[in-house]
């Protein structure tokens, strides 16, 4: 049996998508069998119907400022799904420890940057403002500390003198497009989910 993947967005879910369409392919070895946002008005719902996999909100407004509650909540349903590995893209909430040791070792996270370098926000600008020659993204393991545990997968971009951040983040996308699923491959083949 492939293991049962869930994808956690809050917004346009584009490496949502490239992992739905890796995972459309007979080959490849999981399922994702549960998209879920954070937020209700987030495109990629849509988007994740549209391709045929189930998508849901959880958000945080019923439970106030209780983070771990709504995790609870977000919890219940990866659990009813029978959800076994998690792919957070684009994911735009901090996570409180509850939820990463519910799922240590088997949640992972796309990052715009050649972690450990520029964990955060707006990756692309602070990598052109320190005048970086390369840049990229990384596939990791997600442990408390933000945009911190063991890399997975890396994938580098040259940066050219003409770039903004917007060619710039461009470029990055469509890597991470590549290495996600190839990371998800790897641990679903990798590991073994039925312990
Ligand atoms: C991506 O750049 C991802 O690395 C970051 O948030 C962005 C999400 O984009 N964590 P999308 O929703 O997958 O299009």
């Amino acid at each position: 049996m492939k293991p049962r993947v869930a994808i956690l967005i809050s917004g346009r879910g584009s490496n949502m998508i490239a992992l739905i369409e890796a995972a459309k392919k007979p080959e490849y070895p999981a399922e994702i069998v549960l998209v879920l946002s954070n937020r209700a008005d987030a495109p990629g719902l849509t988007s994740a119907r549209d391709l045929g996999v189930p998508a849901v909100s959880v958000e945080i407004r019923p439970y106030g400022r209780d983070r771990e509650a709504h995790e609870r909540a977000i919890n219940a349903e990866l659990q009813n799904a029978g959800v076994q590995i998690v792919c957070l893209a684009g994911y735009m909430r901090l996570l409180t420890p509850y939820l990463v040791k519910e799922w240590a070792g088997r949640m992972l996270n796309i990052h715009p940057s050649l972690l450990p370098k520029y964990p955060g926000l707006d990756t692309h600008k602070k990598a052109l403002e320190a005048g970086e020659l390369v840049h990229g993204c990384t596939v990791h393991l997600v442990t408390e500390k933000m945009d911190a545990g063991p890399i997975l997968a890396q994938s580098h971009v040259i940066i050219l003198p003409e770039d903004t951040e917007d060619t710039l983040a461009a470029r990055v996308l469509a890597e991470e497009h590549r290495i996600y699923p190839e990371a998800l491959a790897k641990l679903a083949i990798e590991s073994d989910f039925k312990t």
